[in-house]
């Protein structure tokens, strides 16, 4: 590829094309056996009873907010440093969201913040994994749990993370909360062009997940044809349509088969970072506290106070150099759509987070000459 050395890049071959082709041969191309088979094997990769396929987080999230119950006059407390789907699956529902503050080595929620923000709406906890690297969910869950709240997992980026409980490490997804979000966007380590999944261990819980993606539909276009019998669907209560389709979901089991070796690959790029950047003032790299271990979906670091070029300025000497490179994660709060939600008070590292924070080229395209070319730019930018 000419141009700038790109950030993410996702890793689609003659595979997933063959893999298209063979469904499309089917003539099923939505829903249907591509789909269930996909949801199996995500549900086995990640360790969960139950993986409901869905058409993107966003559609996840909102989902699964509505099916645990979050509506109109609910708080739900969760991060702004966030993408903005995160704040908008709340506001979907009806429900306000309520943002806490996170800690600045991990860009992850500040369980301490978030006990201060707990009121007597608040009807959810939404916790991040963000850019990969699993949140404090330990305390996070034991804050829910005391006061028996919901815990839904935005793991967007986290497919293939994981966590060290008293059984020892496990992916994100299991879920250790009630549910767990993901995100097939390109940018992630699994792609299916745009599309999401919700896992869980509740069955009940999966079916209405299942019959909300559809319309609300009792029956599915499987279940009937599968029949042989005139069946008659019925719809209970309202319901979207977030359906994947089977082209995707059979591009998504090939992405799934290539996960493992891209998280190897990944944690060797980033070892180089480390090796380049470690001791550097200007930059600090991002830390994976004992608990948590990321799939490093992007590698975001964060200029330190010792750096006097701003972000924009050291972004744009990188671009200058051929290395694209994108600001650290946005916060929600500061952008025009939530400017008539506040006022919002306390945020400080968010905000720092994000006008200090950037991402730095990383995917399975990359040698290890690549990532020394980006830190002698960023290096070079930052001083
Ligand atoms: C933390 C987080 N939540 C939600 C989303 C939304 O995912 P999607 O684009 O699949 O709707 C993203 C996308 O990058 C994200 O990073």
């Amino acid at each position: 590829m000419t141009g700038p050395l790109q950030i993410a890049r996702p890793d689609l071959g003659p595979e997933e094309a063959a893999a298209v082709a063979r469904v499309l041969g089917t003539g099923w191309v939505t829903q249907g056996p591509e789909v269930a088979a996909f949801e199996r094997e995500l549900a086995a990769f990640v360790g969960a009873p139950e993986a409901v396929a869905t058409s993107s987080c966003t559609a996840a999230l909102h989902l699964a907010l509505v099916a645990l119950g979050v509506g109109p006059g609910d708080e739900v407390v969760c991060p702004s440093h966030s993408f903005i789907a995160t704040a908008n699956a709340v506001r979907q529902c009806g429900a306000t969201p309520v943002f806490a503050d996170v800690d600045l080595d991990t860009f992850n929620l500040d369980p301490a913040d978030v006990a201060r923000r707990l009121g007597p709406r608040t009807r959810a906890l939404l916790v991040v994994h963000q850019l990969g690297l699993p949140c404090d969910l330990e305390a996070l869950l034991a804050l829910a749990r005391a006061r028996g709240l919901p815990v839904v997992e935005d793991a967007a980026c986290a497919l293939g993370s994981e966590v060290l409980t008293e059984r020892g490490w496990e992916r994100i997804g299991r879920p250790h909360g009630d549910v767990a979000c993901f995100s097939f966007h390109p940018r992630k380590l699994v792609t299916t062009g745009d599309g999401g999944a919700v896992t869980t261990r509740d069955a009940a819980l999966a079916a209405r997940l299942r019959r909300m993606r559809q319309h609300g539909m009792t029956v599915t276009d499987a279940q009937r044809h599968a029949s042989g019998a005139v069946v008659f669907e019925a719809y209970e209560a309202p319901g979207f349509n977030y359906r994947l389709t089977d082209l995707q979901a059979a591009v998504g089991r090939v992405q799934l088969g290539r996960l493992p070796a891209a998280l190897v690959a990944r944690r060797a790029l980033v070892d180089r970072y480390r090796e380049r950047l470690d001791g550097a003032p200007e930059v600090v790299v991002p830390v994976e506290p004992p608990r948590a271990r990321t799939n490093w979906q992007s590698f975001c670091v964060r200029l330190s106070d010792r750096c006097d070029r701003s972000q924009r300025e050291v972004m744009e000497a990188l671009l200058a150099a051929g290395i694209s490179t994108r600001r650290g994660v946005m916060c929600a709060h500061l952008e025009p759509a939530y400017a008539d939600q506040g006022p919002y008070e306390g945020l400080a590292r968010s905000e720092q987070a994000r006008d200090r924070g950037l991402v730095l080229p990383l995917h399975g395209g990359m040698s290890v000459d690549d990532v020394d070319r980006v830190c002698a730019a960023l290096l070079a930018a930052a001083r």
